[in-house]
């Protein structure tokens, strides 16, 4: 059986939640793992799915994993004859294309099912394949695999600019594999995300020559070995900014604890132009809702601009305020299907291309919805937490590939929130 969320609402929320290690920070960490045969010691590294597929991926790839305490993991290397990861893997989690760039660098070889597109939208991995191309990575495709040799990597000049601006995974893949080639790679447009930012960090404290780490021109001195190290996954900001909206729309009081505060100024800024009232502390942050705020008109972009991580979520917040409120997604101009079930709910959206218009506010009416993604199934649930009756959320598992104990933090806070099966 599937398990299911069941939300009786409306909710007063009143509590503290404490935010996890970032998932996006520390799948590619763990990718990078690969790069050396020395232990690695990983902590603070949220239990969701997406991270036991990861350890999967490591698993089929001769690593040896272990969880030493709740949230940290030690890694080792202790067979290199695999290098292929199969289109199971690759269909379950896309960030498993985050050990193509490490294999690459360390093995000299690769083959890896080519992902597909996913709800969010077309997610090409043409910009991956064009830098290792340019690293003198030979590259075929056959059967849906990228076949990937590397007899020798040369540092080069690779620009990581796409259509809708620096790829993520992308950028991560090239600097893992140029840490390891011979001479000097400048990655010029740089995607500066801050989860970008820690691995490159990570890879310094491995023993790797990197410099303009946090901006868009990446310099690499490639090394013939990296070390074993220790490293601890920063908070996760995209459920920072899940409480953030839960603190605005829901009745009551919360405090969230364990943000970097950094991270998510891009979140606190369009809040308080919308008259959001957040008490930002030393390393936590307070709401006390259901706030009036003023309709927003937000774009996404790369970052330091609005994460697309956050459409949903703000899409809900919108639905709560008063007047016409607007967002265009950039980097996935599709990531739109959840506004379906928003609608189902009572949420006065519309749509054209890349932008909703959404009117507010809405008293949402629960309903047996469904989630999508991770951050769409998210903003069902919260959705439904200041509804009005009882909401089955269906297809979770999206939830529970991103977000730690996310129903038992909502559960702690005081939302009438239920696992079945
Ligand atoms: N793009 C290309 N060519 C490429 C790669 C990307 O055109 O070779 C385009 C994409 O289609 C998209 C844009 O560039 O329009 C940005 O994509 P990017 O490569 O930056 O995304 P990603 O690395 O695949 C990561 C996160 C996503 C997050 C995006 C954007 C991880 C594991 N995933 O994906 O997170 O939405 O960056 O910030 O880091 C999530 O956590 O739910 C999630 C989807």
């Amino acid at each position: 059986m599937v398990a299911k969320y069941k939300i009786v609402g409306p909710s007063q929320i009143n509590g503290e939640v404490y935010i996890s290690g970032s998932k996006n920070t520390a799948l590619p960490i763990l990718a990078a793992t690969l790069l050396t045969n020395d232990e690695c010691i990983i902590r603070n590294v949220p239990k969701v799915n997406d991270i036991t597929t990861m350890i999967e991926v490591l698993t089929a790839l001769g690593v040896r994993t272990e969880w030493i305490d709740h949230n940290t993991l030690k890694t080792k290397v202790e067979n290199e004859d695999i290098c292929e990861i199969s289109y199971d893997l690759m269909k379950t989690m896309r960030a498993s294309i985050c050990v193509l760039g490490p294999l690459v660098a360390k093995r000299r070889k690769a083959k890896i099912s080519i992902p597909g597109g996913c709800v969010i939208g077309v997610r090409p991995i043409d910009l991956h394949v064009k830098g290792l191309q340019e690293l003198c990575a030979n590259i075929d495709i056959e059967e849906g695999y990228l076949i990937c040799n590397a007899e020798d990597l040369k540092g080069k000049e690779i620009d990581m600019l796409g259509p809708k601006g620096s790829t993520v995974t992308g950028t991560e893949n090239i600097v893992m594999s140029a840490v390891l080639a011979d001479g000097e790679t400048i990655i010029k447009n740089a995607a500066i995300e801050p989860e970008v930012t820690h691995l490159l960090q990570l890879l310094v404290k491995m023993g790797a020559q990197i410099t303009g780490i946090g901006t868009r021109t990446i310099k690499i001195q490639g090394v013939k070995k990296l070390y074993g190290t220790e490293y601890v996954i920063p908070p996760d900001r995209i459920e920072a900014g899940t409480f953030i909206v839960l603190g605005l729309i829901a009745n009551g009081k919360i405090t969230i604890n364990n943000i970097n505060e950094n991270h998510i100024e891009n979140i606190l800024q369009p809040l308080a132009d919308a008259n959001a009232s957040i008490k930002i502390g030393n390393n936590y942050l307070y709401i006390e809702g259901k706030q009036k705020l003023k309709p927003i008109h937000i774009q996404t972009s790369p970052y330091p601009g609005f994460p697309t991580d956050m459409n949903p979520l703000f899409c809900v917040l919108m639905t709560q305020i008063e007047g016409e409120s607007t967002l265009i997604d950039t980097v996935f101009p599709d990531r739109f299907l959840y506004t379906a079930e928003l609608i189902r709910m009572g949420a006065k959206i519309k749509k054209e291309n890349n932008t909703i218009t959404v009117n507010g506010p809405t008293p949402f009416s629960s309903a047996n919805v469904m989630c999508s993604d991770i951050r769409s199934g998210a903003a069902m649930v919260l959705a439904s937490c200041i509804a009005e009756g009882e909401a089955c959320i269906d297809r979770i598992y999206h939830i529970e590939r991103g977000y730690e104990n996310f129903h038992i933090k909502l559960k702690n806070l005081g939302i009438k929130i239920d696992r079945i099966n």
